[in-house]
């Protein structure tokens, strides 16, 4: 079915459109219209194309979503090799430089184009007829991975370029970068998953664009700068400034900070300023990049090897230092997450005192084998925090030996558990290490759980330092004397609190459940695991295979589910607030959902795996009646050890009887006894 003329003039329209917006929201931070319109446009258009999927051209701005993830990458060949740069530290290296420049032009005075030298990971991008068509990273220069889907996605990469004049084949290259906030980000919530977080900001786009999934990198605010070019079916222009303001021209987003310099002293002057500006910039860079602006210039200097002649790269100074490690200790952050952290012998690292830095799990000290008494190389890059790079093996004194995560908490002594398929170890304390008092407190009072009005962010600050609130269940034992004193709490405030901690005591056990705050149980697993078991015990006592039963938990959330409950101190918690009086209602059950109704039991003898009482409320919450004398009507005798003369009488009657294993195993299937 072919597509209607003025369906596809529509979507044409719309692409030309939403590329407009895309620029000048992300070229030219100046938006025209709100993110509501630009939402509607874009929803149009993948409308579109999904009823007609002949529409989606590579250039549509509906890829950038992300291709569906592939296999592996592909490979590209680079027809002008991506070279490097020579490197220039200090002011004497840059004027040898400029000699050397001089000298083989034979002028007294050379034009320089000075930039940035961005921190991340280069690519090339083939425009052919103004569209994109294909990305590659550096690779060996001569070839690199094909990693088009992924640019894809990149909002500053035109997918069409803008305006006129460009060459039918054109190659831009440049450097893919993330914004250093965002990376931060990035590494926070890697860490607190549990994940390894990257070294440093060329790393985390180096990273991002080698995905498999391009919805992953879609997901990932990279940006990309131009600094170059590869093949050209004819030139851009006569000096590389003027080229790459052409390129700004044809969509792109050129540095704010390209600039010229009449001479080397000039090229001096910039790399202080760009010194000097150098922490406040979104992005990081390692120096600036002079290059000779001529182009006739360029072509007759040539290229070593390496390396343009035409080019250098002045380097900031390093953000690297060399310490000792002190000690290693594991630091146990709000969230439970044992982090291992290097106490280092103080260093001065780019005008800081470093003390610390960061290892970030086992796995990171084993692959950098760093022990107590190493000499390491500590970095600090931009805001990011010090880490250890690597350690100076040749300086390792005798008797060392690899550091080991603790077993025990160092602040609670509650178990330190690694999660299947996690990176980090946690403290199982949850409810109980001082450590993740706050946190746990807050979160327990916080809406979507217990639901305490007025328990804010504050209050639980001070009701913690003045040791009035050690975990949740002392929030049900407090009295309006303890409360009335605490800064900015009158009586009619304290008053309010205690009446809405004592509303907080009636709730339910999804909600219970999600304010205990066990790792990886978020609202829509606490109610999956309240609807499926209906009882807390019963959730506290599941094997991790139970747990699994439960749609949507898998074997680490299971895992996590199981650690949690194993650990006496949270237990022990738990206790407390049901001795508090925090209740919720018991679900009564569907026929379906009480497999045992309908079944008269008797116990007798004791049993090993639990009391008596725990017995009969686990056969009760399957809808059984639990009865005290045998007769003809009772379904099974429960025995257990010296048993009385129910058992006798059961068979006398000839009831059924169990013995534990069996009971046991009824209480694990209930619909495999049911007598019909
Ligand atoms: S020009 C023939 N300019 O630094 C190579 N490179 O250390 C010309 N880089 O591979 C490279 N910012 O990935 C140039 N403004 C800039 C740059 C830059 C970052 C990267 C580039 C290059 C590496 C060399």
């Amino acid at each position: 079915m072919s597509v209607p003329a003025k369906v596809a003039e529509r979507a044409a329209r719309l692409r030309r459109e939403i590329e407009y917006h895309n620029y000048r929201y992300y070229v030219l931070d100046a938006p025209v219209i709100s993110d509501a319109e630009y939402d509607a446009l874009l929803r149009e258009l993948m409308e579109l194309e999904r009823r007609h999927p002949e529409l989606v051209t590579p250039d549509s701005p509906t890829q950038r979503v992300g291709a569906p993830p592939r296999a592996d990458m592909g490979e590209v060949r680079h027809a002008v090799p991506m070279l490097s740069l020579d490197n220039a530290f200090g002011e004497e290296e840059v004027r040898e430089f400029d000699r050397r420049v001089r000298e083989r032009l034979g002028a007294a005075r050379v034009g320089y184009s000075c930039e940035p030298k961005f921190d991340g990971a280069s690519v090339s991008l083939r425009y052919e007829g103004g569209v994109l068509v294909q990305a590659g990273t550096r690779g060996d220069g001569y070839r690199g991975e094909d990693v088009t889907a992924n640019v894809r996605t990149i909002r500053t990469v035109p997918l069409r370029l803008q305006g006129e004049g460009w060459p039918r084949v054109l190659e831009v290259r440049g450097e893919v970068v993330i914004p250093k906030a965002d990376f931060e980000r990035l590494n926070a919530e890697r860490l607190e998953r549990g994940e390894a977080p990257f070294a440093n900001p060329r790393n985390a786009a180096a990273g991002s664009l080698r995905q498999l999934d391009p919805k992953v990198t879609a997901a990932r605010p990279l940006a990309f700068f131009p600094w170059g070019f590869g093949e050209l079916s004819a030139p851009v222009a006569e000096t590389h400034s003027a080229a790459l303001a052409r390129l700004r021209e044809w969509g792109f987003r050129v540095t704010e900070h390209l600039e010229t310099a009449d001479g080397i002293d000039g090229c001096l002057a910039y790399y202080r300023r760009i010194l000097e500006l150098r922490e406040r910039l979104p992005f990081e860079m390692d120096g600036v990049v002079y290059k000779v602006d001529e182009l006739a210039a360029c072509e007759r200097l040539g290229y070593t090897a390496r390396a343009p002649r035409w080019a250098v790269a002045h380097k900031f100074p390093a953000e690297e230092a060399t310490t000792v490690v002190e000690d290693i200790i594991a630091s146990v952050g709000r969230t439970g997450v044992v982090t291992p952290v290097a106490v280092l012998r103080p260093v001065h690292v780019s005008g800081v005192t470093v003390t610390r830095a960061s290892l970030h799990n086992q796995d990171e000290v084993e692959r950098k084998d760093v022990r107590i008494g190493d000499t390491v190389i500590v970095r600090r890059a931009g805001e990011v925090i010090p880490e250890v790079v690597a350690v100076v093996k040749e300086k390792r004194p005798p008797g060392t030996r690899p550091w080991r995560m603790p077993a025990k908490c160092p602040v609670c002594g509650s178990r330190v558990v690694r999660l299947p398929g996690e990176a980090a170890h946690r403290c199982m304390g949850g409810l109980y290490c001082p450590a993740q008092r706050k946190g746990a407190i807050r979160h327990f009072a916080s809406r979507r759980a217990m639901d305490i009005d007025g328990l804010g962010e504050k209050l639980v600050d001070q009701l913690v330092e003045k040791g009035l609130v050690r975990d949740p269940a002392d929030l049900y034992r407090l009295r309006k004397e303890d409360l009335v004193g605490l800064e900015r709490m009158g009586e009619k405030s304290a008053e309010n609190l205690l009446a809405a901690i004592e509303r907080s005591r009636s709730t339910t056990l999804a909600r219970f459940l999600y304010a205990l705050g066990i790792p990886q149980v978020g609202e829509a697993t606490a109610q999956a695991l309240a609807g499926h078991f209906g009882d807390l015990d019963a959730i506290m006592d599941a094997p991790p295979e139970r747990l699994q039963e439960v749609p949507d938990v898998g074997p680490v959330v299971a895992d996590a589910i199981h650690s949690f409950f194993r650990e006496r101190h949270n237990r022990e918690v738990v206790r407390r607030l049901l001795e508090a009086g925090v209740r919720w209602p018991r679900p009564r059950r569907a026929a379906a959902e009480a497999p045992l109704q309908g079944l008269t039991f008797v116990l007798t003898g004791a049993l090993e795996s639990m009391t008596r009482e725990e017995a009969k409320a686990r056969l009760e919450a399957l809808g059984a009646r639990v009865a005290g004398s045998v007769s003809r009507r009772t379904s099974y005798v429960v025995v257990g050890a010296d048993p009385g003369s129910k058992l006798d009488k059961a068979r006398a009657l000839g009831v059924p009887t169990l013995d534990e294993r069996a009971f046991l195993a009824l209480l694990e299937h209930p619909e495999d006894f049911v007598r019909r």
